[in-house]
């Protein structure tokens, strides 16, 4: 069986694929084909892939002779035309937006397969590419922040005296946060944190972050390591525990997130207004609206002295390493759909396989993804 790698469109310089996990591939018994220049803006060059068993073609090639298509991002139109029914695309195609994709998915009878909708379980843990991905994120957010910010983070002692340490604030201490927290203490900052699961607690202080503990959250065990939606009350007692913290930093980098849900807002315009010039908020929940009241998704501002980034797609910042983990992630998703002669092998008791998958034979797989249409 052939798969076949699709060159990301736009701005995205990440590759599905690496050179690493093309020889895997081809010892499970797959043929390998590129579309030229894939992996370029991740700066691996045709010569490499090719080098790692795998042949280059145009994007047709690769349509016309495999039989499982990769692509990180949704397809455009042009590679949705160009599927063939019966062929398997494995994306990362964010179908609660991309509503038009799935309704195409199903009626040429495409099987495909979402990668941010694996599970958030111990055995999917290898092909969580929202967790590789969030990692990448909390790292880039943290150098980002330093660079903007017109300080230093750790402590200094030199002849021209002390300079003392930037305080960071991190709010959410999720996959991106607790990288965060790594990060920002290894640069020397001073670094407090907020969660509304008490589970983080001890990660965090391992981390050396101090939590901040707001009474009364409420959690859910059930949720899957995920937050749910807070009373009013503790809205209230926390938004005014983040303002007092907030005002006091030098950076806040946000992360906190409810899945399926907008993200809470934290900080509001008076807090940012209290701040001291110069801070740096840095919103990794941008795209769904920000923790911050006034991050803008995709922009840089300068509010009240204050540099906001809302930035959603730092793994692409780092295409290189961001390629590796999501290429890793995706092989030990295929080595759950393809059987030890190389075939596809679609079990669908297995709960993995059920979640990730969005379209079958025609049908939408996904009930939630359905009720939105
Ligand atoms: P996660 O779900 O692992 O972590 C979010 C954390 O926020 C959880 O620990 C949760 O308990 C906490 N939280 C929820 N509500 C809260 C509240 N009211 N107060 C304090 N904490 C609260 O999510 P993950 O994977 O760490 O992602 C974090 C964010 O980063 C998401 O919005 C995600 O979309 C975004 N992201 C951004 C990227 C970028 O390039 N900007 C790339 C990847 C992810």
């Amino acid at each position: 069986m052939n798969i076949g790698i699709l060159r990301e469109s736009g701005t995205e310089k990440r590759v599905i694929i690496t050179p690493e996990v093309v020889k895997s591939l081809i010892d499970m018994k797959a043929g390998v084909y590129i579309e030229k220049g894939a992996g370029e803006k991740a700066t691996i060059s045709d010569k490499q892939y090719v080098n790692a068993g795998a042949s280059i073609g145009t994007k047709s090639d690769v349509f016309d002779i495999c039989k499982v298509i990769l692509k990180i991002n949704n397809l455009t139109e042009e590679e949705l035309k160009a599927l063939k029914k019966d062929q398997v695309v494995v994306a990362s195609l964010n179908p609660f937006i991309n509503i038009q994709t799935v309704k195409k998915l199903a009626d040429e009878k495409v099987t495909s397969f979402s990668m941010e909708l694996v599970p958030r379980i111990t055995r999917a843990q290898s092909m969580d590419i929202l967790s590789s991905m969030a990692t990448v994120a909390g790292y880039k957010a943290v150098l980002d922040a330093a660079m903007h910010l017109p300080k230093f983070f750790p402590m200094f002692m030199s002849a021209a005296g002390t300079i003392k340490p930037a305080k960071i604030l991190i709010l959410g201490a999720g996959v991106a946060g607790l990288q965060a927290i790594a990060i920002a203490r290894k640069l020397g900052a001073v670094v407090e944190v907020f969660d509304v699961r008490s589970a983080v607690k001890d990660e965090v202080k391992s981390l050396g972050g101090k939590f901040i503990e707001v009474e009364g959250a409420v959690e859910d065990k059930n949720a899957g390591g995920y937050a749910v939606e807070q009373t009013e009350e503790f809205k209230e007692r926390q938004a005014k525990l983040i303002h007092d913290h907030t005002i006091k930093s030098d950076v806040v980098i946000c992360t906190a997130q409810i899945p399926g849900k907008r993200a809470p807002v934290l900080i509001k315009k008076e807090t940012v207004e209290g701040m001291r010039s110069g801070s740096v908020i840095v919103d990794l929940a941008a795209s769904t609206g920000g923790n911050c009241e006034i991050t803008k998704d995709g922009e840089t501002i300068l509010y009240h002295e204050i540099t906001i980034i809302g930035k959603s797609d730092y793994p692409s910042d780092m295409p290189y390493d961001s390629s590796l983990m999501f290429a890793r992630n995706v092989l030990n998703f295929l080595k759950l759909i393809i059987d030890e002669e190389g075939n596809l092998n679609l079990d669908f008791e297995d709960e993995i396989i059920r979640n990730t998958c969005l379209t079958y034979n025609g049908e939408i797989i996904i009930d939630k993804v359905k009720s939105t249409m």
